[in-house]
């Protein structure tokens, strides 16, 4: 049989579930790092790919690396070629690539904002983004703080002529109870608690998203997800990826701190949990924070 060189198709896009979202420009601080590259771009790709974004959508990146426009946007070709599996949809592409800007830079430069500010003004005429900017920290934590402040003394948090300005802040939120409430407090001076997105990529996981589904809307499974029938609960955090280049993160953030706060207190609560009033966001916060206040930590047996 004759053998063919031909690369992969891109796979047929997937059904657009959901609402396409507004105009808006997502500004990424740290755009050069792990997350960006491993995370960030193949779930903008994937929305792309849905139609969930908009049409007057753009990117802009910040980091410290000497990147002009078109070398930034070569690193995103790569990462989605690496990250999602498959060859690039051509069509998505050359619509991602008129719409990746880069503006390099150091966070500590106060100097920074004010060209940030320049390059967002420029780009908003450019692609009707309706002044709608959000902002998502895939920065070192010891940041979150500090380009918040400079971006809100810029005037770049304002809401006042219609448009909205976020701010999204992955975990880790603090690294115990009193730097989150700290850091909670120094984000509240500066932004409205509605414009403030605290997010866990984990929830946006199909398996997580699907416990829910599984638990409430199974005639099988609902009736017996209950102490009467199930001995115990394990859960296990199977990771593919290693360290690989992230052990000056994992060294100083720790690696308990890293999944157990966060993703695996989520998995808990999702799975225990009693049935939400909704699924209103606030609904099952709330449920789920009632199994939070239930835990008990016991001490851990020793065997020497
Ligand atoms: N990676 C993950 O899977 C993951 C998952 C969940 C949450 N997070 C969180 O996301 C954040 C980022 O993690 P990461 O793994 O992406 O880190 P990373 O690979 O070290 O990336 C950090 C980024 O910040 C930039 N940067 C650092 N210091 C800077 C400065 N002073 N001025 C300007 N840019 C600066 C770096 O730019 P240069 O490269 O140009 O220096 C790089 O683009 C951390 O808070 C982490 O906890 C990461």
């Amino acid at each position: 049989m004759a053998q063919t060189t031909e690369e992969p198709k891109a796979t047929a896009p997937p059904p657009r579930i959901g609402k396409q979202g507004d105009p808006c420009i997502m500004v990424i601080f740290g755009a050069a790092g792990d997350l960006t590259g491993r995370l960030l771009i193949p779930a903008l790709y994937n929305l792309a790919r849905a139609g969930l974004l908009s049409k007057e959508f753009a990117v802009l990146g910040v980091a410290r690396a000497q990147l002009s426009d078109e070398e930034f946007r070569k690193r995103v070709y790569e990462d989605i070629k690496t990250y999602c599996g498959e060859c690039v949809d051509s069509d998505v592409w050359d619509w991602f690539a008129s719409r990746f800007f880069y503006l390099p830079g150091d966070f500590n430069d106060k100097g920074l904002y004010a060209k940030l500010k320049e390059s967002l003004s420029k780009i908003d005429q450019e692609h009707s983004t309706h002044q709608n900017f959000f902002y998502y920290m895939a920065v070192a934590p010891k940041y979150f703080g500090p380009v918040v402040e400079q971006i809100a003394a810029n005037g770049l948090m304002d809401q006042n002529d219609g448009h909205w300005r976020r701010v999204v802040i992955e975990k880790p939120f603090g690294h115990d109870l009193e730097s989150a409430k700290a850091l909670n407090q120094q984000l509240l001076k500066l932004a409205d608690e509605k414009q403030i997105y605290r997010i866990d990529h984990y929830l946006g996981k199909e398996t997580v998203q699907n416990i829910m589904a599984f638990r409430f809307a199974n005639g099988i499974f609902e009736p017996v997800w209950n102490r009467r029938y199930i001995d115990h609960v394990q859960i296990s955090v199977a990771e593919t990826v290693g360290v690989e280049g992230r052990g000056g993160y994992f060294d100083q953030a720790g690696t308990l701190r890293d999944m157990v706060p966060n993703h695996i207190m989520q998995l808990i609560s999702l799975t225990a949990m009693e049935p939400p009033i909704s699924f209103d966001a606030n609904a099952v916060r709330d449920e789920q924070a009632k199994i939070l206040h239930a835990i008990r930590a016991r001490p851990i047996r020793r065997w020497n």
